[in-house]
């Protein structure tokens, strides 16, 4: 089998910056080009490319250039910053997506994976281990570009036999590098604050519980659903993907274990709103059965992982 040549789009953001590192771990530096609309130090490493995926031509000239077969596509506005700027979320989510699908369509690249979210639920959906197949009927933009990106996704997929992989990200968190836009955001910031200040003013109200997931098994079920046989992956929209749940109060618990004078304060903000429509638990089932999904890491572990590699900086 010829080599896989990869090509990572939003490769600094949260998710990228863990992903490049261990994509390029597995299938060597030189195949994986890095690529961002801006220059970051992923360029120090291995090929890196400033990269505009709403430039179909661009995208395809570098796609030719470095003979890429596969393709992650990260750059997205989350839930948040989705709505301060609709217009931007909506184009840049969907016209993004548009541009890799086109590729895989005519069989320019083999294979595509796209993250969808928690945020295709909404609040009709059954909020307690959310299945597979229920409700969705989401309330924000991010959730309503997400859950349309889902179905484009099975209809490449369906009619053009574009092999396209996703997984319904929960709120992620990882110490190496900051989330930007998202409702979940608060679960990596705790951990600074507590360290930097002792204290935290959170924007989400004590028991606000959502589906959270520690970023090396984000990672590994990233790279795992994209390295499973193509006759596994039976759903071609997303996968619920699932690690473990917990509120701001039971993370601020969990921290005071680790430093026992912590405080945290509760401010909810226009976030709340966003929060109060997603699950609390998602049942993942299907990706266990389907693929072999199973998590690492629990809140414990997550947390004691956490201040490990933050206190060494
Ligand atoms: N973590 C994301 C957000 O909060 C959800 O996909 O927007």
């Amino acid at each position: 089998m010829a080599q896989d040549k990869i090509l990572v789009i939003g490769s600094s953001g949260q998710i990228g910056t863990e992903l490049v590192q261990s994509l390029r771990t597995v299938y060597g530096a030189d195949n994986v080009i890095a690529s961002d609309i801006k220059p970051t130090d992923q360029a120090k490493e291995g090929p890196f490319e400033v990269l505009d995926v709403m430039n179909a031509h661009q995208l395809g000239e570098v796609v030719t250039r470095h003979n890429v077969n596969q393709v992650y596509l990260l750059a997205a506005l989350l839930s948040a910053t989705a709505e301060k700027t609709p217009k931007l979320g909506w184009e840049l989510n969907m016209q993004g997506l548009f541009n890799v699908l086109n590729l895989a369509k005519e069989k320019i690249i083999d294979r595509v994976y796209w993250p969808s979210s928690i945020a295709v639920f909404g609040p009709n959906t059954p909020r307690e281990n959310t299945p597979q197949f229920t409700i969705m009927e989401p309330s924000t933009v991010y959730g309503i570009s997400k859950q349309a990106g889902e179905r484009w996704c099975e209809y490449y997929h369906k009619k053009y036999n574009v092999d396209v992989r996703s997984l319904r990200y929960p709120g992620l968190i990882g110490w190496q590098s900051a989330p930007g836009g998202g409702t979940t955001d608060y679960a990596v910031h705790i951990f600074h604050e507590a360290i930097k200040a002792g204290k935290y003013e959170c924007f989400l109200s004590e028991n606000t519980t959502l589906p959270m997931m520690y970023m090396p098994d984000a990672i590994k079920a990233t790279i795992g659903i994209m390295q499973a046989d193509a006759d596994k992956v039976k759903i071609r929209s997303s996968y619920n993907l699932a690690g473990f749940s917990f509120s701001p109060k039971d993370i601020a618990e969990e921290i005071k274990k680790h430093i026992p004078s912590f405080t945290i304060s509760y401010n909810p903000d226009s976030r709340q709103q966003i929060a109060d429509s997603w699950p609390q638990s998602i049942n993942a089932s299907e990706a266990s059965k389907d693929w072999g999904w199973k998590p690492d890491y629990d809140l414990k572990r997550m947390t004691d992982d956490m201040f490990k590699n933050l206190k060494k900086d």
